[in-house]
Formats: structure tokens, C-alpha cells, sequence
């Protein structure tokens, strides 16, 4: 090995020098940056090579002198700082834990997965979409052309500059965007929240969240809107429960009724939260009307369905009875942390 050799040996020994304690450092220190380190007797030779090598020499030599300063510097300050990090951390192992406060889901995502769990067992899936909607697919496609008095039913947000642009009024436009693209057998159950320009008081608010469901096949029939609205309240509130049909109105769908439940408090006799009468309305729902299958393509001499919706806001209130809709969208951590232990 030439003089060359040897130094271009020592500078890899620089790099690959493993360093992980302040010993290390200082031997490290001592072989290369030391008094009696090992470049000064690469040095010593200088004499000995060829007066036209001497500054290629000289350069590589001070090359392998820079690496080992450097090298030193950042270690030095790396094993300082971890040093002063660990500093003084006399950790005593028999103290208590710090307490880590669990979080709660909120009331209306208890309730939300409630309902959609139920109905998943029947097959329903999940559909979601923009809270954002146009006039089409929250009103016209559902038989509510403009004009229509029904539209009043559901007091509007509109975006001002383009009256077309709504804020949706119910999630039922998830339903128009779903028969739009896909043709039958369709079974969806469409959460969200949904707005509503409405003076904001103890038992409405502005919005609120709805979980909707529509199914739509060969032959459905009143008697299977029955069968599963029967089959979800004895999920919900308990296999006693019973519901009442009222006849009502929809635009989008015909017949069309409210559905009561026998009140989940008192089981029928009698309190406040049914005001006495035994039943608590929750939800509306019936026959898909034809108008608006035909809206979306699908043909309603072939296929028939059933439509349901309810306001996930009224179930939870009635559910924990709650006094006010205005706690659910407050997060006062003091009202919501008493759901913690409800799931
Ligand atoms: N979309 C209705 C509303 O928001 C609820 C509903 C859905 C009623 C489906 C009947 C059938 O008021």
C-alpha cells in the first residue's frame, strides 16, 4: 500500500467509525484529532512524495482531517443533547398513572348506528351524498315541481346568486342521486344532516339529521313496509313495542302515513313524554309514487317501493329524553360526557 492508499484507508476508517457513548467519542477524538494522531504520521511523509503529488497529497490528507472534525462535532452534540433530554428524569415508577378521560360519542351517533345497524341486518346499505344540493334532486324529482305548495312544508335555505342551489332540505336527495344511477333491486338507507330555515327554539332547530330508507323491487308491497318498520321498532325500543299507522301526505310517495310507536316510557298508560296519549310519533314514510320512479328511469309498471324518513335528533330525545334540541349540537362537554358509558 503506497502513502495514498494508506490515507484514502484512514478516511473510510473515519466514516465508518462507530460512535455511541461519550467513551467512544474520546477515542475516537484522541486517534484522529489527538496529539499523537494517526495523520501526523501520514504527514511525516510528506517528504517522501514527488514534488508533483505534493498538493494532491496535501489535499487528501486534509480531506481525512476535515471528516474526523466534522464527524466529532455532530456526535459531540448529539450525545449533549439526548444527555440534557434525559437529564434530571428520575422517573419513580410507583407513582399513580395520569388519568386519559375517555372521549364519548356524541348522542346522534349512538342513535345514527342504532338505526343503521338494524337495517343492515335486513340488507339496507348505506348511502351518503352532498349536503349541498340542486333544485332537481331535493325537490322536482320528488313530484315537488316549483310551485308545488309542498315545498313550503320544508322551509329552504337557498344559496341567493342561484336560487337552483339548496342547502337539502331532507336526505331523500341521496335517494333521487342512488334510482338515478342504479336500477332495481335498490335497498338504501340514506343518513345526513339536513337544514331547514326554521326560528331556532327547544324543540327545532335549523338542522338536524335524518336517516332515510327506500326500497324498491319486483312486487314490494305495503305489507313489507309494515313488516320492517314492525321489525325496526322492536329492535329500537324494545320487542313490546307497537306502531299506528296515520294516513298523511308526502308528495313523493302515495299512500302515505305517520308512523306512531306505543310510548317506550310508560308502555302505553300515559306520561309526559307522550303528553298522555300512550303513542310518540317517529317517523313518515309509504308507497314510492310512480311520478317520481319514472323521473328517475325506472319503470313503475315493473317495480313498486317503499320510502321511510325520520329525524334522528326526535329519536334521541325521546330515547334519553332530552328536554332540549339545542344540547345536541351545543358540545358542552358536561351534557355529552354522560353518554360515555352508553355504548
Ligand atoms: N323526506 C321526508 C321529510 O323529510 C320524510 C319521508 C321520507 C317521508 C320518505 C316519507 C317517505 O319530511
Amino acid at each position: 500500500m503506497d502513502i495514498f492508499q494508506q490515507t484514502e484507508a484512514l478516511l473510510q476508517e473515519v466514516q465508518e467509525a462507530v460512535i455511541n457513548n461519550p467513551e467512544e467519542l474520546e477515542a475516537f477524538r484522541i486517534r484522529y484529532l489527538g496529539s499523537k494522531n494517526k495523520l501526523k504520521d501520514i504527514f511525516a511523509e510528506m517528504k517522501n512524495v514527488p514534488n508533483e503529488r505534493k498538493k494532491e497529497f496535501g489535499q487528501l490528507v486534509n480531506s481525512v482531517k476535515q471528516a474526523a472534525e466534522e464527524k466529532y462535532a455532530i456526535i459531540k452534540e448529539a450525545l449533549e443533547s439526548s444527555a440534557t433530554a434525559t437529564a434530571g428524569q428520575d422517573i419513580d415508577l410507583t407513582l399513580p398513572g395520569d388519568v386519559v378521560t375517555l372521549g364519548a360519542r356524541h348522542p346522534i351517533q349512538l342513535v345514527k348506528n342504532q338505526i343503521i345497524e338494524i337495517f343492515k341486518r335486513l340488507g339496507f346499505v348505506v348511502e351518503e351524498d352532498r349536503e349541498i344540493e340542486d333544485d332537481w334532486h331535493n325537490f322536482t324529482a320528488l313530484n315537488m315541481p316549483e310551485d308545488h305548495p309542498a315545498r313550503d312544508m320544508q322551509d329552504t335555505f337557498f344559496v341567493q346568486v342561484n336560487p337552483d342551489v339548496v342547502l337539502r332540505t331532507h336526505t331523500s336527495s341521496i335517494q333521487v342521486r342512488v334510482m338515478e344511477n342504479q336500477q332495481p333491486p335498490i335497498r338504501i338507507l340514506s343518513p345526513g344532516r339536513v337544514f331547514r330555515n326554521e326560528t331556532i327554539s327547544a324543540r327545532s332547530h335549523c338542522f338536524f339529521h335524518q336517516v332515510e330508507g327506500l326500497y324498491i323491487d319486483e312486487q314490494v308491497s305495503f305489507a313489507d313496509l309494515l313488516q320492517t318498520l314492525d321489525f325496526f321498532v322492536k329492535e329500537l325500543f324494545g320487542k313490546d313495542t307497537r306502531i299506528k299507522l296515520r294516513p298523511s301526505y308526502f308528495p313523493f310517495t302515495e299512500p302515505s302515513a305517520e308512523v306512531d310507536v306505543t310510548c317506550f316510557i310508560c308502555g302505553g298508560g300515559g306520561c309526559n313524554v307522550c303528553k298522555h296519549s300512550g303513542w310518540v310519533e317517529i317517523l313518515g314514510c309509504g308507497m314510492v309514487d310512480p311520478k317520481v320512479l319514472e323521473n328517475c328511469n325506472i319503470d313503475p309498471k315493473k317495480y313498486s317501493g317503499f320510502a321511510f324518513g325520520m329525524g334522528v335528533e326526535r329519536i334521541t330525545m325521546l330515547k334519553y329524553q332530552i328536554k332540549d334540541i339545542r344540547l345536541l349540537s351545543e358540545n358542552d362537554t358536561r351534557f355529552l360526557s354522560q353518554f360515555r358509558a352508553a355504548f
